[in-house]
């Protein structure tokens, strides 16, 4: 049941994505293309208008870019066609992208993930994104890294990082991102544990059995 619920998210979030990209991202096009011709026009008429066009024409480049972003977190798009491996990559060097050297992460994968059913595939993307962007927001961790590792009977992920935490958060107490998570991994039928690192930093670690592959399968 709960199983269903999650498939049915993330069907949702297709169907939103797709309306997102179709949708918003096309009236943004289009402002984009107005504002550049009024740039034009008044480039000749009223050069006054100039820089406020061009301001639009910003504006409108930011609602664009923040529309991928969103775009990127509900459907990760490699993910059907190039699989969870390369999409991983692609998600973890997006992140050193953006903190510029602040946080350094890095990701391993052992094993074949290229047997996994698209659900658990999805389940495992999500749960990876969720602690990235957590490592981001309340870590200040100079190195994050994730680990998974696809083993006959179990996929087992870690996520670990040197920053700043130094007690286990109570799940739920704050967000909802590690309740998000716990709740994944329970209807896989997994283990999540939470710890803190030594001498500071937080340590996710997902174990799901192989019977969660096959149930996804189902
Ligand atoms: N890597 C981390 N380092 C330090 N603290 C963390 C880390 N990950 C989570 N936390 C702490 O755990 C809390 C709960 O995390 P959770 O993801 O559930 O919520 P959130 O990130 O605050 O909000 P949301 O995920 O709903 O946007 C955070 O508010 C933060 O205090
Ligand atoms: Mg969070």
């Amino acid at each position: 049941m709960a199983v269903k619920l999650i498939n049915l998210q993330e069907q949702e979030r297709r169907y939103l994505a797709r309306e997102l990209h179709d949708e918003l991202g096309q009236c943004l096009a289009a402002i984009n293309a107005v504002a550049a011709s009024i740039a034009h026009t008044a480039d000749q008429q009223c050069p006054a208008l100039v820089e406020e066009a061009d301001h639009i024409s910003r504006i409108s480049q930011h609602m664009m870019d923040s529309v991928r972003d969103l775009l990127g977190r509900l459907r990760p798009a490699e993910l059907d066609e190039l699989g969870l491996s390369v999409c991983l990559n692609s998600l973890v060097e997006s992140w050193n992208v953006r903190s510029g050297g602040k946080t350094h992460y890095q990701l391993s994968i052992t094993g074949d993930c290229t047997a996994l059913p698209e659900r658990l595939a999805v389940t495992l993307f999500r749960i990876v994104q969720e602690c990235l962007t957590n490592i981001s927001k309340h870590s200040a961790a100079a190195n994050a890294n994730v680990a998974l590792a696809i083993n006959e009977n179990a996929i087992t992920l870690t996520v670990t990082d040197d920053g700043i935490a130094s007690q286990v958060p109570p799940i739920g107490a704050s967000g909802i991102g590690l309740l998000g998570i716990r709740e994944r991994v329970i209807e896989l039928h997994g283990r999540l544990t939470l710890t803190i690192a030594q001498p500071h930093g937080f340590i996710i670690d997902v174990e799901l059995p192989i019977l969660a592959v096959a149930k996804a399968q189902a």
